[in-house]
């Protein structure tokens, strides 16, 4: 079982799909320590509840960016982390967090990359009048949104979709891709590498 530390900054609803597939057997992790950089993110309480240790490192905290990486860098150590999974973690981690994890980190990315990288996908992605659109679990690398692809979940657009019902068939297909990519990750199993949202039809529209 590999020691696993998740990184949250909220909800944690990808925090809990993790620790639920875990508990299933299904992820071939050690959920051993959860890291927050806000004291109110509500994945704190799911992880206690999960038992799993937990650490708040406050971004607000450090002067500079490599300050606040070096502490995430320094928790992950103490507790022997030897994978990292980045989710609804909304701080940039600089190159000398990056590459030394480079291969044992990944990050969830509410778009079906290389489409809309950054910030507002869901937003982007009704702009610009796409029929699919998804998630991404890919490898974190020093350019952001842009490592190696693990798993991506693909979700139609409706006609009458705004941002925030758009965002939470995302959060769906998310839920699903996270533990699979970390089945990757462990070599727990030959996971399925796309999840297809039930609502998926062809030309079927709503
Ligand atoms: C998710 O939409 C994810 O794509 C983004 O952060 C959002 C919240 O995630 N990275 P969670 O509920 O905190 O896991």
């Amino acid at each position: 079982m590999r020691r696993t530390a998740v990184l949250i900054s909220g909800n944690g609803s990808n925090l809990q799909a993790l620790i639920d597939a875990t508990t299933r057997g299904e992820t071939g992790a050690d959920l051993s320590l959860v890291i927050a950089n806000k004291t109110d993110a509500f994945g704190l309480v799911r992880a206690s509840r999960a038992g799993i240790p937990t650490k708040v490192i406050d971004h607000k905290r450090y002067a500079h960016r490599a300050q606040f990486d070096q502490a995430i860098d320094a928790m992950l150590q103490e507790f022997d982390i030897e994978l990292v999974c980045l989710a609804g973690f909304m701080r940039i981690l600089g190159d000398a967090v990056t590459d030394r994890w480079q291969g044992r980190m990944v990050n969830v990315h509410p778009s079906l990359l290389p489409s809309f990288k950054g910030m507002n996908t869901h937003e982007r992605a009704l702009a610009a009048g796409v029929r699919i659109h998804g998630c991404t679990v890919h490898q974190v690398t020093a350019e952001l949104d842009d490592g190696p692809i693990l798993v991506q979940g693909a979700v139609p657009v409706l006609d009458n979709d705004d941002v925030a019902s758009l965002a939470a068939r995302v959060l769906e297909v998310e839920h699903q891709c996270y533990p699979l990519a970390l089945a990757h990750l462990t070599g727990r199993s030959i996971a399925p590498r796309l999840v297809l949202h039930p609502d998926l039809h062809t030309g079927q529209g709503e």
